[in-house]
């Protein structure tokens, strides 16, 4: 089926045929710009660039940055980092994943909140540390999970 294209696309196209790695140029353009990539783009870009739309998508989930899904209005990261992880930040990522229903990578039906797991958030003496947003929690106990979402938006 023929596709519309943007001229979001064809702009990006046009700015990076010339130069070499341009599909990943232009991944990353769309998703700064979208906080993600969204399925249509994907499509017109195919379509503009001559690429199997699998390729695309092949490129997509070989890079892990590359989201697929909106990302959701707040970002809770919970850190696994050695000190966190021996303090029990597996915990926190349980008690996120039991409240919300969503695995990190994930986002919220709602679209409110997004999990990730990341390594080290550069304050370990307050482990097991969670961040929401810019907001750092530190010696969080899973008992105060409930508590600190609720600050941040719906838990429904
Ligand atoms: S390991 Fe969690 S803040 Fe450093």
């Amino acid at each position: 089926m023929e596709q519309k294209i943007s001229i979001e696309i064809k702009n990006l196209v046009d700015k990076w045929k010339s130069k070499e790695g341009n599909l990943i140029m232009i991944l990353h353009e769309i998703q700064n710009h979208h906080g993600y990539v969204p399925r249509e783009l994907s499509l017109e870009l195919s379509q503009m660039l001559d690429v199997p739309l699998a390729r695309i998508y092949e490129v997509i989930t070989f890079y892990n940055f590359f989201k697929l899904t909106p990302p959701g209005k707040h970002k809770i990261a919970v850190c696994m980092g050695t000190a966190c992880y021996l303090k029990g930040g597996q915990d926190l990522i349980n008690e996120v994943k039991n409240i919300l229903h969503i695995e990190p990578g994930q986002t919220t039906k709602d679209g409110q909140y997004y999990l990730d797991m990341v390594r080290c958030l550069g304050c370990c003496g307050l482990a097991p540390v969670m961040m929401i947003d810019e907001k750092v929690y530190g010696k969080v106990k899973k008992s105060e999970i409930m508590d600190i979402l609720s600050k941040h938006g719906s838990t429904d």
